[in-house]
This record gives structure tokens, sequence and C-alpha cells, in this order.
């Protein structure tokens, strides 16, 4: 595996594999990797000749007063898993090249960002869609590797490769769990031992809103108020939004019927955690 900092190092990499027709797969990460990370190499590692995975922690889809100095790095650690994984490069790009002093551009996905997590996270999405934007063009992969644990961040990728004709192929993992249901995040990490425990409440009343629909419960007020029920039933957890929405505008739905997103975001403790589950009704 090789480390490369130095962004035209990259590029050489990739271009000088490209030249020899290998198929480049990838997989952008914020590191503090994980078994749901690890299934994006895996799968990255059965689909394409050659993998890279970044690891950067991406100033810029943080929001002034979010977690971007208490986020969980842990490289040495990354490293070591990755590298049972034979993986071909590690690009570990440096923010102030990145973003050098005059950095002034941004890729923007519009209406899907505001929706969801873009209405208390308002710059976040942006953040997401330069810093891949920039990503691509420097590592010029085939394949892009994405978990649907971010499942908004997946669909707004899927269009910004669409409507910016980026000739790649934007390829999704289910969300990895924990053994009680809990998604696998690296901001677990900052969960004390009793947040970890009441976390659970957030996969537990994702699975109870799919259980009725699934069992004919067709009133998506009554869904919501159940599971902001069961959630305001853990003192320690604070929701921020639970959506049923269509999954791809991720609109609102007013009637259940077909293929839906129940997605939610609350803070446990001071730590914001996200989670999802489709339901087919
Ligand atoms: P990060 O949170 O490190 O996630 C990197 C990738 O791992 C994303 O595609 C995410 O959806 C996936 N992932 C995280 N937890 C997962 C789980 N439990 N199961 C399956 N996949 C999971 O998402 C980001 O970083 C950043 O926004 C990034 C895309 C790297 C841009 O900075």
């Amino acid at each position: 595996m090789r480390t490369i900092k130095d962004l035209k190092e990259m590029r050489a990499f990739s271009e000088r594999a490209k030249n020899h027709g290998k198929k480049i797969g990838f997989v952008p990460t914020m590191g503090s990797l994980h078994e749901g990370h690890l299934s994006l190499v895996a799968a990255a590692k059965r689909k394409s000749d050659i993998v890279v995975v970044s690891i950067f922690v991406n100033p810029m889809q943080f929001g002034p007063n979010e977690d971007f100095k208490h986020y969980p790095r842990h490289l040495r650690h990354d490293i070591n898993l990755l590298k049972n994984f034979e993986i071909d490069a590690l690009f570990l790009p440096e923010a102030n090249k990145l973003y050098p002093d005059k950095f002034a551009a941004a890729v923007e996905v519009g209406e899907l960002s505001k929706k969801m997590c873009g209405k208390s996270r308002p710059a976040h999405f942006r953040g997401v869609t330069t810093v891949l934007t920039k990503l691509f063009n420097i590592v010029v992969p085939d394949l892009a590797f994405f978990g649907e644990k971010d499942y908004q961040q997946l669909i707004i990728v899927r269009r910004l490769v669409q409507d910016l004709n980026l000739p790649i192929e934007i390829i999704s993992q289910p969300t990895v769990r924990d053994f009680d249901g809990l998604a696998l995040s690296s901001r677990n990490k900052l969960l004390n031992v009793k947040e970890r425990r009441s976390a659970t409440i957030l996969h537990k009343a994702l699975s109870m809103a799919k259980t009725e629909i699934e069992t004919g419960e067709r009133d998506v007020n009554k869904i919501l108020f159940r599971m902001r029920s069961l959630i305001g039933s853990e003192p320690t957890v604070r929701l921020d939004y639970i959506v049923i929405a269509h999954p791809e505008t991720l609109e609102d739905v007013k009637a259940i019927k077909g293929k839906l997103l129940i997605a939610l975001a609350a803070y446990v403790g001071t730590t914001r955690l996200i989670d999802n589950l489709m339901v087919d009704a």
C-alpha cells in the first residue's frame, strides 16, 4: 500500500494505472475507520483493479459550531486496518494543499442539500460536494463507493456526477450495524457508556416504523408520533428530525405507498448521529 500526500503524485499514480488499462475504485472517507468503511473497501476490491482510499477530515463540511476539532482521528489504527485489505494507495491530502489561501470555488447540489440534514447543517453538503469534486478530479476514479448509512449524501453524490457529467459510477453498500442495531459511525467513539446504550433507540424507532408499515399502518403522522414518543423516552437523546420521504426526491410523503425512506438525525448527548431504513409498502 502506497501512502500519497501530494496531489500531483496522486493524479500521476492514477494516470499511470489508467494508461495500463486499470479500473480505479475509490473510497473517500474521513478516517477513524470501522467495518462500515471496510465494507466499501471490500466492495472496491471486488469490483476494481486498483483501489484508492482517502482519509481527509474535510473542514469545509463542518459548521462553525460543529465537531471538526473533536472529530475522531486514528490514523495509525486506520493504516493497520487497511493493510489487511492490500489496497493500492492511501491518499492523505493536506488541508492547506486542498484549500490554499485564495480558494474560493464551491460545488453545490441545490434542493436536495436543503432537506433533512441540510436544515440544521446548511453548508454541510456544499462542503461534501466540493471536496468530492476535488477528490474525483485528483484521483480520477472509474468507480466510487458510498454507504447507504449516509443516504442523503449518497443521493446528492449521484446527482452531482449526473448533473456535472462526471464519468464515475457510484456504487452504494448497505449500512453495517453493531450487534444491537446501532449503525456504525466514527462518531460512536465520542459516546460515553450511557450514551452508547441510549443510542440504540434510534434503530429501534426506525425498525418499529418499518414493522408498522409492513403490517399495514398507512397513517404517516401516527407513525411519526410513535417514533417521536419512543425516542422521547430516552432523556439523553434529542431528536433533530425524522422523515418518511420519497427515496429519490427526499420530499416528505403524505401517503404510505411504494418504496420509502425513513430517516432521522438526533443528538445523543452532544454527538449528532444519523440513521435510516428503507421500506417497501
Ligand atoms: P465518512 O463519514 O468517513 O464515511 C465514509 C463512507 O463510509 C461514506 O460513504 C459513508 O456512507 C460510509 N459509511 C459510514 N458508516 C457506514 C456504515 N455503518 N455502513 C456502511 N457505510 C458506512 O461520509 C464521509 O466520510 C464524508 O462526507 C466524505 C464522503 C468522505 C466527504 O468528506
